[in-house]
């Protein structure tokens, strides 16, 4: 039997994890983890699959985080499919699903919590007071129970991908921070947990975004540098419909994520727009000539 024919574990306690990931380090083996929230799509299968590229023993935690949700009806409407997750994990080669129920990560509510400065006050944090505090606190925690030798984070979420880069170079975690390549549908929208949630008349209307920060990657290649005259550009692509409703679209530094007025560096632009009661992020890096 192929190590990718065999079944995936899928276990749910602390103490049961760390048992059989300290018989894999006593073998010398390497781990790697991919942590989510589930409702798993080709962006996860993606990160999945450079997680097995580069290790001996891959992690999938699937743990949908109420500290990181700053609304009750996003989280209770949240989309929950632990066995068809399975199935993804199974046929990714992944060894392990760790798959906690809320009281076994949190058995009291935390008075430790992780709050990474400057790079969550902007952007997704401005809109979702407290997310960033609480997606940091549960990725250190399950740095902790893991402790993988990588962990593999989609570029899609841009900001949290740096602040998690800060987190672990802040505070010394021995993890190394991989990140992975957005994967995007046909038409280019980002693939999302949340894009199940968009309506067959909705789905066409949410690549708006991505269309629109196509137009300032271009705008930049062509040497545009002013950050305001770009932005004006790219918010016009936005096609006028009541169902759709942008709520930031901005260009930042590309390590703190702090504004900037002229682009003389590679930058960000990110932004998020609502479409119908769906909200989607989505971002690129912009590059001017010459660098
Ligand atoms: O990106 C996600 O799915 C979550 O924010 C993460 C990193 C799994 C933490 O809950």
């Amino acid at each position: 039997v192929t190590e990718k024919l065999m079944a995936v574990a899928v276990i749910e306690r602390i103490d049961r994890l760390r048992a059989r990931l300290a018989d894999a380090r006593r073998d010398g083996q390497t781990i790697g983890l991919v942590p989510t929230m589930g409702a798993l799509h080709a962006g996860h299968r993606e990160l999945m699959r450079q997680a097995r590229r580069g290790n001996e023993v891959v992690v999938v935690s699937i743990f949908v985080n109420p500290l990181q949700f700053d609304r009750q009806d996003d989280l209770d409407r949240y989309p929950r499919t632990l066995d068809a997750d399975v199935g993804a994990c199974q046929s990714e080669g992944v060894d392990i699903v760790f798959a906690p129920p809320a009281a076994e990560m949190y058995p009291d509510p935390p008075l430790s919590t992780v709050r990474v400065g400057r790079i969550v006050d902007r952007l997704c944090g401005q809109f979702r007071p407290g997310h960033f505090d609480g997606m940091a606190t549960v990725v250190m925690k399950l740095l902790q129970i893991v402790q993988p030798d990588a962990a593999y984070f989609g570029e899609k979420d841009a900001q949290q991908l740096a602040v998690v880069r800060r987190m672990v170079a802040d505070l010394n975690v021995p993890v190394r921070i991989v990140p992975v390549a957005t994967v995007r549908d046909g038409d280019g929208l980002a693939m999302s947990s949340r894009n199940q949630r968009l309506s067959r008349e909705e789905r066409p209307l949410a690549v708006a975004l991505y269309r629109a920060l196509r137009v300032l990657e271009a705008s930049v290649a062509a040497g545009e540098t002013d950050v305001a005259t770009a932005l004006r550009q790219a918010t016009a692509a936005i096609p006028h419909d009541e169902r759709l409703r942008l709520e930031y679209l901005e260009i930042v530094d590309e390590h703190d994520f702090q504004p900037i007025e002229r682009i003389a560096a590679p930058a960000i632009a990110a932004g998020a727009l609502w479409v119908g009661q769906t909200r989607l992020i989505d971002n690129v890096r912009l590059v001017p000539p010459g660098r």
